[in-house]
């Protein structure tokens, strides 16, 4: 058998002499797949974050350093087990150049893993999983959300602050919920709180009677909690139904009351919560931004919405810096990591683990609004523990 193609001396001349510009595919449309919750309980952090992307990238007239963005996208349903064959469906039936998700942390973990395999261009705009920034880190990994730890030790900073000592956790049984109580368990312990229960359900339930139960015999002298998307709605009504908010302050990591508002009404009046973003920010990016978002959608952007917008803008700076050749992966990985984000939060840089390095915000509801109150904690890096690249 041959090993190679046998080529006539006029295929071979037209080869060398062919001119050292970019392949077609370096010039065609580049390929950006949405791997996203579609449904469940995360459906609406999902849309916000394709709406945030497409608006920075239709800001451009469809294009990231001078290539047109085409899209495909796949709903991950927040579901850990499918994780590694949806990424997969992307990269090999759809040939993707970059992938954008995910919302949900194991689903995160599994994309990450295939990521690192496969040296796919792996863009992460929300789910917090302190891992993929951590041990499984990767110069082809990146993420302009945030990691799960940062909020959580913001708010715990905030309730020793405070003067609580005592408080019990409720969350979801998984990596964000996980990671979320351990960074404000570090924050609060610091100060000299202590925790004394964590509770948690499997996710995504919502089944919380039980646990406001023990919460109420208990009587502690707050509570923190990450939930978020439709989970979140739910558990505010039902601590504020079952009379907790007038006793049990309630703190949360802001998940739990940004995108949620308009269905939470009452119930998250006077809430308390940590995040990068929020409303009242005179950042002059947000106002534009905000107006937008609204002009283009009909609607508020949340957190979400940003983090997508966010995502979009980071690839355009490394798309930028090599002029659209994708092909240029060293250039390109090493300008998304030096980029500075002009984002609504207001500008951030990444840290060497490839995470945002972030003011937190304090922020109370007031009416529709998470109204900014303060920082939290001044340009957070997540620590990267475990992570050498
Ligand atoms: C996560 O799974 O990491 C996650 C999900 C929803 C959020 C935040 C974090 O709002």
């Amino acid at each position: 058998m041959r090993k190679y193609p046998l080529l006539s001396a006029l295929a071979i001349a037209t080869v060398l002499a062919a001119p050292a510009t970019p392949t077609l595919a370096q010039t065609g449309k580049l390929k950006v797949g949405f791997m996203l919750p579609y449904s469940g309980t995360y459906a609406a952090l999902g849309n916000a974050i394709e709406n945030g992307f497409r608006l920075y990238v239709n800001e451009r007239g469809g294009k990231l350093g001078g290539r047109e963005i085409e899209y495909v996208k796949v709903d991950d349903e927040s579901q850990p087990a499918k994780g590694a064959d949806n990424i997969n469906t992307l990269i090999k039936r759809d040939n993707v150049d970059v992938v954008v998700g995910t919302v949900h942390s194991g689903v995160a973990m599994a994309m990450a893993k295939v990521a690192k395999e496969t040296g796919t261009l792996l863009v992460i705009p929300n789910a917090g999983a302190v891992a993929v920034t951590g041990p499984m880190c990767a110069t082809n990994i990146f993420r302009t959300s945030f990691s799960n730890w940062q909020p959580g030790y913001a708010m715990g900073v905030v309730a020793a602050e405070r003067g609580h000592k005592k408080v019990m956790t409720i969350t979801w049984k998984y990596a964000a919920g996980d990671e979320s109580v351990g960074g404000f368990k570090e924050g609060f312990e610091k100060g000299g709180g202590q925790v004394i229960k964590e509770l948690t359900l499997p996710f995504p339930n919502v089944e919380f009677q039980a646990l406001l139960t023990e919460i109420a015999a208990a009587k502690p002298d707050a509570v923190y909690t990450f939930f978020a998307g439709g989970g979140a709605v739910k558990f505010v009504k039902d601590y504020a139904a079952a009379g907790l908010n007038k006793t049990i302050p309630l703190y949360g990591a802001g998940f739990l009351t940004d995108g949620t508002l308009e269905a939470q009404g009452d119930s998250a009046q006077g809430l308390l919560t940590t995040l990068h973003y929020g409303d009242g920010l005179t950042v002059p990016k947000d106002k534009s931004f905000r107006a937008a978002y609204a002009a283009a959608y009909k609607m508020q952007p949340d957190v979400y919405a940003v983090q997508g917008y966010d995502a979009a803008q980071l690839l355009g700076i490394g798309l930028s810096a090599v002029k659209g050749d994708f092909s240029k992966k060293p250039d390109l990985y090493k300008a998304m990591a030096a980029a500075k984000i002009d984002s609504p939060r207001g500008a951030f840089t990444l840290g060497k683990n490839h995470n945002p390095v972030q003011d937190i915000y304090l922020r109370r509801v007031e009416g529709k609004e998470n109204k900014v109150i303060g920082v939290a904690v001044k340009a957070r890096a997540d620590p990267g523990s475990g992570c050498t690249m």
